[in-house]
């Protein structure tokens, strides 16, 4: 495989929905499409109100639809009550779907569990009374630090069940970045693991737990619940700490679901803006509810008899909307996996769509690329090797798919028969916003086409105004749709400047650039216009990093972070880092960024480790002391400067940064 596959290839071939899929589709053809689209911008209170009512159940009936009094905080179906386990569990109870498999759980070892919808609800419910018998009620907030499991599923519902607002971990999130998360949010309780299993290894949970306690300030924390993945033994603070088996033994199947307002926080999740802390991403019951529920079937075409995989981690937002919530709601039956793509050989993936006969596959076009690399070097782990004629639909999701990619996935996993939906969203928007629909949209690689029916998607300039198709500009969305971002918990203010600025006439601004076609008004996204990178399809903020660098006060003085394009994560960390001693060459530069990378996987998480640190006596600076990062992306491409330079102060600094130790 050469540097190609992450290479703009121009892409003019447009790829029709398979009749097959079109023909029994919830949204079929283009003229379907726009009928919605056309209904949702008549009468949006009509369309939404019509929704709510159609994909959820309510405990109170909403009389108002969307309320703007407080803009940009949006309220919806606001005088509504529910409650989003109910919706996600209950109402499939009595249906054909109570004894149905909700997951199909496989291990990193292979082994598989499988629990019904009737099943779920009793763990659930028994976890719902264990958390109340530790004393966490409605309007208190949960920290779930879990692996991938059914148990990590089973939290996430239960406290939705208690009215608890949640707010996931990921697993691979260090001490500090947990500890900041539980304060922030003001977390009573704490759901971990003992251990992890990935790749066939054992990695801690509990203990990161216990040492993000003892950091201070999480006095609020009542009780920390363990799920025993493993045998391995791990410390236990009496009194504090207790096992989720034991706890769950002691209550009753049943629990009264709580209900909650419409507009109650269901859960929280952290994710990177451009400055250095990351933002709590509060979400809403009903609204998102809703619309997890409606792109299942309309992104997904989702049908009774589907089986749904999507491969994220309950840690980011797709793993929340498509793995916790939307397929539940939609009563699907999905696939949880524990492990990673690669173990034990990249076949993996496509050995579990045989096994488990997938139907509808989710995944990001980071993992697709290191598989295309691997069945390239080997054989034995090419999708061909493997029955892949369940799979009807295909997604893609976290960053732009080059085209490259889009073609393999669609030759050799699709057989050019399935539909990939690329779809492009964010933690803020609750769930998909442009993406083609499986038996409408004619598709084009790399290109995540056009906005879904009542999302007012556009491009505009620095002002708020539209541009023309073929400019590129500045992505917004006009209109607020149920599933937005309510506020950063904690920083109203910081919501309103991040998303809704003076300047873009209210609407919201979701942080990246795009594009959109000539002949058919395509979006292509052509990445984030803020100092927020997309590694392997996690965000990270290069301000964060940064801190996290110079925080290594005995070593660090200063530092700037950039990204790199990469063949397989999309983007790669490049560190540029002054050092409180002269610049080192040789062992020692190798020793001490070897040190440096070590410690943000400690600080942060091993996804926030630079791929690449480069040392200089300064960086490169304004005379008024700006860093110039455009001139630091250049360096990190080992591009020949060829951009004016006339501002900079230090000029010589340039070969210096050049340098590879
Ligand atoms: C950022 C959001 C969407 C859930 C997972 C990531 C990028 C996401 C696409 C896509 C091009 C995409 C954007 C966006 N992104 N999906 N299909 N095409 N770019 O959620 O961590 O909040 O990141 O991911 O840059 O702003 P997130």
């Amino acid at each position: 495989m050469s540097s190609s596959i992450t290479s703009v290839l121009q892409e003019n071939r447009v790829f029709e929905p398979a009749d097959s899929i079109k023909a029994s589709a919830a949204v079929s053809g283009m003229d379907a499409y726009n009928a919605l689209c056309q209904q949702a911008r008549d009468n949006p209170d009509a369309f939404w109100g019509e929704r709510a009512r159609e994909l959820l159940s309510w405990s109170k009936p909403f009389t108002r639809v969307l309320d703007e009094s407080n803009a940009p905080f949006f309220k919806w179906f606001d005088d509504g009550e529910l409650n989003a386990s109910y919706n996600c569990l209950d109402r499939h109870i009595g249906t054909a779907n109570e004894n149905k498999a909700a997951i199909i759980f496989e291990a990193d070892d292979g082994a598989v569990t499988r629990v019904t919808y009737k099943e779920l609800l009793a763990k659930v419910s028994q976890f719902a009374n264990a958390l109340k018998a530790q004393g966490v009620k409605k309007g208190d907030c949960v920290i779930i630090y879990m692996p991938m499991t059914i148990e990590g599923v089973v939290a996430m519902q239960a406290c939705a069940r208690i009215g608890a607002t949640h707010s996931v971990v990921f697993g691979g999130f260090s001490a500090h970045a947990l500890h900041d998360r539980i304060q922030d949010i003001g977390a009573v309780a704490v759901v971990t693991s003992n251990y992890q299993m990935r790749g066939g290894k054992e990695l801690p949970l509990k203990s990161i737990v216990d040492e993000a306690l003892s950091m201070g300030g999480c006095e609020k924390v009542q009780s920390v619940i363990v799920y025993q993945r493993t045998q391995t033994a791990v410390n236990m603070v009496a009194g504090r700490d207790h096992f989720m088996a034991e706890v769950m033994a002691a209550q009753s199947t049943e629990c009264a679901p709580e209900m909650v307002n419409a507009e109650h926080p269901l859960f929280v999740l952290y994710t990177s803006g451009s400055t250095g802390k990351p933002k709590g991403v509060q979400h809403a019951t009903g609204g998102y509810l809703l619309w997890a529920a409606q792109t299942m079937k309309w992104t997904f075409d989702l049908k009774d008899s589907d089986v749904f995989w999507c491969t994220a981690d309950i840690g980011w937002i797709t793993g929340h909307t498509y793995v916790a919530y939307g397929p539940l709601a939609a009563g699907a039956t999905q696939i949880v996996f524990e492990g990673v793509p690669t173990f034990p050989n990249a076949g993996r993936f496509w050995q579990m769509i045989e096994k488990h006969g997938c139907t509808i596959f989710y995944t990001a076009p980071t993992a697709i690329r290191s598989l295309i690399k691997a069945a390239d070097s080997d054989e034995s782990v090419h999708p061909k090797n493997w029955n892949l004629s369940s799979l009807r639909i295909l997604g893609s999701v976290g960053e732009p798919i080059n085209p490259e990619a889009w073609m393999w996935y669609y030759r050799h996993i699709g057989a050019e028969r399935c539909p990939i939906v690329d779809t492009f969203w964010q933690t803020e928007t609750g769930g998909h916003m442009i993406t083609p629909l499986p038996g409408a949209t004619p598709m084009v690689p790399g290109s995540c086409t056009l906005p879904l029916p009542g999302i007012e998607a556009a491009i505009v300039d620095e002002s708020g105004n539209d541009v023309a198709n073929g400019a590129g500009g500045i992505l917004v969305v006009k209109r607020p749709w149920p599933s937005m971002i309510r506020t950063i918990w904690g920083d109203p203010d910081r919501f309103v400047k991040s998303y809704f600025p003076e300047e873009l006439k209210g609407y919201y601004l979701a942080g990246d650039g795009a594009v959109r076609s000539e002949d058919r008004g395509y979006f292509r996204i052509t990445g984030r216009i803020d100092d927020v990178l997309n590694v392997s399809g996690h965000r990270m903020g290069t301000m964060e990093i940064e801190s996290s660098l110079v925080a290594k006060t005995d070593l660090v003085a200063e530092a700037a972070v950039v990204g790199r394009p990469d063949d397989v994560s999309g983007e790669a960390i490049v560190a540029f880092v002054v050092l409180k001693r002269p610049v080192p060459t040789g062992d020692e530069a190798n020793a001490i960024a070897k040190e440096l990378r070590k410690w943000v996987g400690q600080d942060i998480g091993p996804i926030a480790k630079p791929k690449e640190i480069r040392f200089g006596e300064n960086l490169p600076k304004t005379r008024s002391g700006k860093i110039m990062r455009r001139l630091l992306r250049a360096i990190a491409k080992d591009e020949e400067i060829t951009q004016d330079t006339s501002t900079l102060e230090n000029p010589h600094i340039l070969s210096q940064l050049s340098q590879k130790h």
